[in-house]
This record gives C-alpha cells, sequence and structure tokens, in this order.
C-alpha cells in the first residue's frame, strides 16, 4: 500500500474501505497534496475486488477546516484558472461508483462543508460545526457549496447561509436534510458508519451501484426523466444474476447469497 502523508487507510470491516483525513495540524485543511492523496485512495478502493462501501472521517475535533486558506492565499486568477484548481476534488463524485459514507465530527467548513456535501450518505455528531465561510475570506464557495447546499436545504437558507458566513450544527444538518443521522459522541458516529456501510456492503454490488447512480441522477434531471431513467435501469436489472438470486431466496425464506454478477 502507498504511504501517504495526510490520509489513513484501512479496511476495519468485511466489504468497507476507511479513509481517515489525518493532516491534525493544519484541521485536516485540504491542501493539494491531500486531495492528491485522497483520490488515490478512492481510486484504489473503487477499483478494490474486497471493498464495496467505503467510509470518510476526520478526527473528533475536525472532519476537514476548508481548502487551505495559506495556499490558496497567493494564486492568481490565472493560475486558479488554467490549473483548473478545485476541479480534481470532483473525482470523488464522478469515478467513484461504491457508495461513500461521510462520518462528520467537529468543523466542516468550507471545502470540508463541501467534501461532506459529495458523499452518498452523511452521519454526523450533534454538535458537528458546519458552515460555508468563504465570503469571511473575500471569496465565495468553490467545490460546489452554492449548488449542493442549496440543493439540499434550499434557497431561503442556503443564500442566508453562504452570505453570512454562519455555521450551523449537526442538530440543523439532520433537521434540514443535510445530514441523514445524528449521534451524541464519535465513538457511536464511526460504528453506525461501519454498520451502514458494512450493510450496504452485504448486498449485491451490482444492484448497490444501480442505486446510488439513479439516486444520483435525481439531483440533475427533471422528475419525469429521472423516473424513466429509474424505470431503464430497474429492467436492466432483470438482466442481472443478482435479482434472481434475491428474489428466489425470499420465496424460499433463505439469505441471499449474492454473486455480484
Ligand atoms: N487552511 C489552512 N490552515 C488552517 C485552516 C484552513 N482552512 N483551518 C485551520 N487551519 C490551521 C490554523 O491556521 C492553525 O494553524 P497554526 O497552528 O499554524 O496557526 C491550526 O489549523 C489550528 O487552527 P486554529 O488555531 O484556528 O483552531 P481553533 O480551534 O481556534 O479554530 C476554526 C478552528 C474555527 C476551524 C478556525 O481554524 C477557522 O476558522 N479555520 C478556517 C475555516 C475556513 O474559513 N474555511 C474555509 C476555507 S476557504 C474554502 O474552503 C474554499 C472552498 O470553497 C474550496
Amino acid at each position: 500500500a502507498p504511504n501517504y502523508e495526510y490520509i489513513i487507510v484501512s479496511e476495519p470491516r468485511p466489504g468497507v474501505g476507511q479513509i481517515t483525513l489525518n493532516r491534525p495540524k493544519a484541521l485536516n485543511a485540504l491542501c493539494t497534496p491531500l486531495i492528491t492523496e485522497l483520490n488515490s485512495a478512492l481510486r484504489q478502493f473503487q477499483s478494490s475486488p474486497t471493498v464495496s462501501a467505503i467510509l470518510l472521517t476526520g478526527s473528533e475535533r475536525a472532519f476537514a477546516a476548508g481548502a487551505d486558506i495559506k495556499e490558496m492565499a497567493p494564486l492568481t486568477f490565472a493560475e486558479a484558472y488554467t490549473n483548473s484548481f478545485i476541479e480534481s476534488w470532483s473525482d470523488l463524485t464522478t469515478a467513484l461508483k461504491k457508495p461513500l459514507i461521510a462520518a462528520v465530527s467537529g468543523h466542516a467548513l468550507g471545502g470540508g462543508c463541501e467534501l461532506a456535501l459529495m458523499a452518498d450518505v452523511l452521519y454526523c455528531t450533534a454538535k458537528a460545526n458546519f458552515g460555508q465561510p468563504e465570503i469571511k475570506l473575500g471569496t465565495i464557495p468553490g467545490a460546489g457549496g452554492s449548488q449542493r447546499l442549496t440543493r439540499a436545504v434550499g434557497k431561503a437558507k442556503a443564500m442566508e447561509l453562504i452570505l453570512t458566513g454562519k455555521s450551523f450544527s449537526g442538530e440543523e444538518a439532520e433537521k434540514w436534510g443535510v445530514a441523514a443521522r445524528t449521534f451524541e459522541s464519535y465513538d457511536e458516529l464511526i460504528e453506525a458508519a461501519l454498520k451502514t456501510a458494512e450493510t450496504i456492503a452485504g448486498y449485491s454490488k451490482v444492484a448497490v451501484q444501480a442505486a446510488k447512480e439513479v439516486v444520483n441522477k435525481s439531483q440533475d434531471l427533471p422528475l419525469r426523466d429521472g423516473v424513466e431513467y429509474e424505470r431503464r435501469v430497474f429492467h436492466a436489472l432483470f438482466g442481472s444474476q443478482d435479482q434472481k438470486v434475491g428474489m428466489k431466496a425470499f420465496a424460499e425464506k433463505k439469505k441471499a447469497e449474492w454473486t455480484h454478477s
């Protein structure tokens, strides 16, 4: 396995890959080398036959405190533009077909909030500290925050949050539909996220990938097109072995033995 400087990679449970952001001195600020490592680890898990679901987390104190402000401070327009700064962060949403669960404790600010919003399932502690404070730095969210947060909480709240830079708690994140569940402690958070990852990893890989794909389509397509897209994929799954395996097992009151084909 490659030797990473800013992340820790493990396989803590059957079928589960874990990436822990590990740049404690900067509260996991997302410098370019960290993102490069993250993308590399995600690509490795994507192609690994032993990993079916991925957990992304930080420390108890910080999921990630944003893009690296010290790295960004001297950037010119031309450098940012010609290098398409931040674009590679989205590799996570385009290259990764396996489900990604983010477990957020502590700060998830700016790019940290945006990274969490890219996950398929977001769990957090009740006290987690989310926000898009870029306005305070004389800039705006640059990793999809204005789009994903707005889709998640609606324009009224997103506009207020992004224009004021005010943060919101994990409890609010759940209430507003950003987070699926909240937990009182960091340990409970990690345990629940691992359990969920393990549950997902216990299903047919074919069905899981299709389920993620169609839910994500709902964010891009008008309703009628999305429903049609879903039906096409649903029909396609009748061509999979695991649809037969799953339904036969139900009828016979047995546990399905997935073939992942
Ligand atoms: N970039 C670089 N370094 C950061 C950082 C960041 N985003 N966030 C924290 N750090 C560093 C601090 O500079 C500090 O380093 P030193 O010890 O060398 O001074 C260290 O991490 C610890 O931070 P604090 O001493 O500030 O810790 P705190 O507990 O007092 O405060 C905090 C925590 C409220 C998260 C505060 O660090 C903070 O406000 N951080 C910046 C948050 C932010 O503005 N994020 C948005 C960045 S812009 C962005 O992300 C653009 C985009 O959309 C892609």
